[in-house]
């Protein structure tokens, strides 16, 4: 589009140059440049010359006149022709100074090919185009003939002649002269010589004219002369009895015509100047027309007689020459005007036609916008089929897929189970010690193993799946690295041994502690040392070395083997899933590294690998945790490694070891919810000679507890009706069950599920499969930390306050049967029955709540709270013993006493004077 509107820009251009072009005038096509050397620019005749000229040119307006002032020198005209000449003008008139030395500048100019016109005075020879101008042979001898006319007498004549060397003062003297010397009558005295002005003869005349005063007439070869000569006539006082006669015949103030009006000249030659003569000659030279080589104008004897109609003439000529100019300039302002509008006219043209262009244009856009917006439409629909199609298809596809994969996992987590059932009934025979046959033993240990190594698979695929989903969430806890290391390391003892391989545990500091997610660093260094001892073959050496640079902020792990490494140019791929290395024939799901990479990040941490004889994993980790997330920090010594199963159960942790104040003939009531008969079948087998265990398959989860009220829920997540954690969620917000400790047990152990364990109120959050030995010692733990918070709640039951660390639940719990019994007080026939009534539950309910909190029993409850109230009222009343009894809801103050005695090992009346004492 941008390229097709630049070639319509591009047409727009050319189309105005064009139309410009062709709007341009035909008459401008060529200027002709005509150059006049004029004489000089003194005089009245010769300004009248220019100007007739100049108007005549002004008619032109291809002609353009430049009138050079030769300044009545012959050097200064010489000059003025050279440059003309120069500027290539296309006619020359010349008006000569003087014939001879202007004869060869002028002959130059003529044959260099230039038109060269001669006007009023002549050159030597023929080498000019043509010549105008009046007949200064014919004006002597007119002028002489005039004189002869009106001479009666004989007369004497002085004459005064223009300048010497020009060819008018020549002619005309030679023409008067002629005439003159064949009359009998006339006589030429003397000549006098000029230079055509009158001061240059006025002292020689004044001189000649006081010696001779017979002089009659004078003949001056031009009017200034005359005049001039009238003057010094005058002066000498011989107007009366002289003469003049002139030449020229100018029109205007001091012109021939007025000085014969005026009686100052007798007559005057008229001498036209060919001004416009000389023009016309010049357009028929230009149009190529043939020029007469000589062109004589006409001349006239104006006198007394035919003064007044010349002078007529002259303002009639002047006044048509003043209208001409008049109109000469209405035409110019015209033309200008016209000029203007054809201007405008043109640039509204111009306008017009580009804006047609652009319309047109913009149509054609518009229908091309329009189509194309079409086409993109019906693409744009295609795309939108096409892409509705993929995503149903990709839907379809993600369906599929996820049911795949959900059964897959579902089918992993299957695998858990019955696993856990495996290992945990293995781990029972150890524990019994019931067989002692070697070769069972050997074999109970290889089931063992390979129960433990397709846990681990599952595993490992368990944590590819959510490592792809971004599920980990890493809980990292203080971990002594050395120790954790030792933990691990003893697990590949044996093989070790078995194998006389040379593995090593070595570190520089073993006091180092880390921030270690137990439970995925196990299984980084499970991973790692698994490897290492699949490709290291026998009597080969297996270490991992700890490295603490005390400099640094991190801690280098270094596994290192002598096995058979990896090829250099496969580095790069170790850690990328599925990868298999080309010199690996032994099984592997290719996964095991880039789960080991992930964990690692997922502590900010780096895994490098090299290969040099053998191969060596580096783990670098931080040290500290400000690298950490606070959420990522875990302080709950109980969230341990649950996925790795020992055969023999030496998990030993601080908690767990803490002393049970339960006393022996007490029996803790379980209730375990699970819906897999064979683990509820197993864990009410393991828990049944240490407690009193309830089970439920699921559905009637609630009721039980409800009914039961147990010490301890165990509560599995996948069950028939609702699931575990709306049966904890739902328990731990009924006020009769909220206080008991709940596990959920579970396969699931992704991120969400832990947190939706702990939203539902959970205490602690088991992943099948999981070791008995935890369970129990979990069980155990919770049921000390109830103990503990029991005790605190004996002895603190008055003083409960909000912000103490009590469940909610509990907490209102104790409030409202503290407040009811304080309502009833003084009321002796206050009941179990009217309290429990007074909650909103049930008598067994209310029993079995206080006994859970407080391990008392109600009456015992109430009857403390009447016994303290009393010995209260002791201490601060003025109450006789009697009334405190009735005050404090005994029915009989014998009763109190003995109930007081029971309690305080002292009588209520010995308390009293002992305390006022
Ligand atoms: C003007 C003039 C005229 C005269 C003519 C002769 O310069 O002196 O008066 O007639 O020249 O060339």
């Amino acid at each position: 589009m941008k390229l097709r509107f630049n070639v319509l820009l591009r047409l727009i251009l050319i189309f105005n140059l064009l139309f410009l072009a062709a709007c341009k005038p035909n008459n401008e096509q060529h200027i002709y440049k005509i150059g006049f050397s004029q004489t000089g620019f003194a005089d009245d005749w010769r300004k009248a010359m220019n100007q007739s000229m100049q108007i005549q040119a002004a008619f032109n307006p291809n002609t353009d006149l430049k009138i050079l002032n030769g300044e009545d020198n012959v050097e200064k005209q010489i000059k003025d022709i050279e440059q003309l000449i120069k500027e290539k003008v296309d006619v020359l008139i010349v008006s000569p100074v003087k014939s001879k030395p202007i004869t060869p500048i002028v002959e130059k100019a003529y044959k260099a090919g230039i038109s060269v016109l001669i006007v009023d005075r002549k050159i030597e020879g023929n080498n000019y185009t043509a010549y105008i101008g009046a007949d200064n042979y014919q004006v002597g001898a007119d002028a002489a003939n005039y004189l002869a006319s009106v001479a009666n007498t004989k007369s004497n004549i002085l004459e005064i002649k223009g300048l010497s060397g020009s060819s008018p003062a020549l002619e005309r003297s030679l023409g008067f002269n002629n005439v003159i010397n064949k009359s009998e009558n006339l006589n030429v005295v003397t000549s006098l010589n000029s230079n055509w002005e009158s001061y240059s003869i006025k002292d020689s005349l004044r001189y000649f004219l006081k010696i001779n005063n017979d002089i009659n007439y004078i003949f001056a070869h031009n009017d200034r002369l005359a005049l001039g000569a009238w003057e010094v006539v005058k002066e000498v006082g011989l107007q009366q009895d002289l003469k003049i006669i002139g030449v020229d015949g100018l029109p205007g103030p001091n012109g021939g015509i007025q000085l014969v009006q005026e009686n100052i000249l007798m007559a005057t030659m008229l001498y036209p100047t060919g001004g416009d003569e000389t023009m016309k000659l010049v357009s028929m030279i230009l149009n190529n027309q043939k020029v007469p080589k000589n062109n004589v104008l006409k001349t006239i004897v104006i006198d007394s007689r035919n003064a007044e109609i010349m002078k007529n003439q002259y303002d009639k000529i002047a006044q048509h020459q003043l209208d001409i100019e008049n109109q000469q300039k209405r035409i110019s302002k015209q033309e200008r005007i016209y000029s203007t509008q054809k201007n405008v006219l043109r640039i509204v043209l111009i306008l017009l036609f580009t804006s047609i262009l652009l319309g047109a244009y913009s149509i054609y856009s518009g229908y091309k916008i329009k189509k194309s917006k079409r086409e993109l439409e019906i693409q744009n629909n295609k795309i939108t089929v096409q892409r509705n199609q993929i995503k149903k298809i990709a839907e379809e596809v993600k369906i599929s897929n996820e049911a795949k994969v959900n059964f897959f996992t579902g089918l992993s987590h299957e695998f858990k189970t019955p696993l856990t059932l495996i290992l945990s009934s293995i781990e029972s025979l150890s524990e019994s010690k019931t067989i002692k046959d070697s070769k069972m033993l050997s074999e109970v240990g290889l089931i063992f193993n390979n129960s433990k190594r397709l846990l681990r698979l599952i595993n490992q695929l368990l944590d590819f799946r959510k490592i792809e989903d971004r599920k980990f969430i890493l809980k990292a806890s203080e971990t002594n690295l050395f120790e954790f290391s030792k933990m691990v390391f003893k697990d590949f003892e044996k093989e070790a041994q078995k194998r006389d391989i040379k593995f090593s545990l070595a570190c520089n500091n073993e006091a180092l502690k880390v921030f270690l997610d137990r439970n995925l660093m196990d299984k980084v260094y499970f991973n790692l040392l698994s490897n290492a001892f699949k490709f290291t073959p026998n009597n080969g050496t297996v270490k991992i070395n700890i490295e603490d640079d005390a400099e640094s902020n991190f801690v280098k792990i270094h596994f290192k083997d002598s096995g058979i490494g990896i090829p250099e140019n496969e580095l790069k791929n170790v850690f990328k899933p599925f990868y298999q290395g080309s010199n690996n024939n032994q099984p592997s799901s290719g996964i095991g590294l880039h789960i080991s990479k992930e964990f690692i990040e997922l502590h900010k941490g780096t895994i490098e690998v090299f290969s040099k004889h053998g191969t060596e994993f580096i783990i670098s980790l931080y040290k500290g945790k400000a690298h950490l997330n606070p959420e990522e920090i875990i302080f709950e010594p109980d969230v341990i490694d649950d996925s790795i199963i020992k055969f023999e159960n030496d998990y030993e942790d601080d908690t767990f070891n803490q002393q049970n104040t339960e006393s022996p003939d007490e029996h803790y009531s379980i209730l375990i919810v699970e819906d897999n008969p064979d683990l509820l079948k197993y864990l009410k087998g393991k828990l049944n000679s240490e407690y009193k265990v309830y089970t439920s398959e699921g559905s009637d989860a609630i009721e039980k507890a409800l009914e039961i009220v147990p010490d301890i829920l165990i509560c599995d997540v996948n069950l028939p009706d609702k699931n575990g954690f709306e049966i904890c969620k739902l328990l731990k917000q009924d006020l009769r069950t909220s206080h008991i400790p709940t596990i959920i047990l579970t396969a699931l152990n992704d991120k969400d599920s832990y947190i939706k364990g702990l939203q539902s109120g959970a205490d602690l959050f088991l992943t099948k499969p999981f070791s008995f030995g935890i369970l129990f010692q979990s069980i155990k733990t919770l049921l000390f930390n109830r103990e503990k918070l029991r005790y605190y709640y004996v002895n603190n039951m008055h003083k409960i306050e909000s912000d103490q660390n009590f469940g909610l639940f509990e907490q209102n719990f104790i409030t409202s049967i503290n407040k009811l019994i304080e309502n009833n007080l003084d009321n002796s026939k206050f009941s179990v029955e009217q309290l429990a009534e007074g909650l909103n539950i049930s008598r067994v309910q209310l029993y079995r709540k206080l006994k859970a909190i407080l391990g008392v029993n109600i009456s015992d409850y109430i009857l403390n709270i009447r016994l303290e109230r009393a010995k209260v009222l002791l201490e601060t009343s003025p109450l006789t013993v009697s009334e405190i009894a009735y005050a404090t809801g005994f029915s009989t103050p014998n009763y109190f006493s003995t109930t007081f005695k029971n309690k305080y090992n002292v009588s209520p009346k010995t308390h009293r004077t002992e305390f006022l004492k």
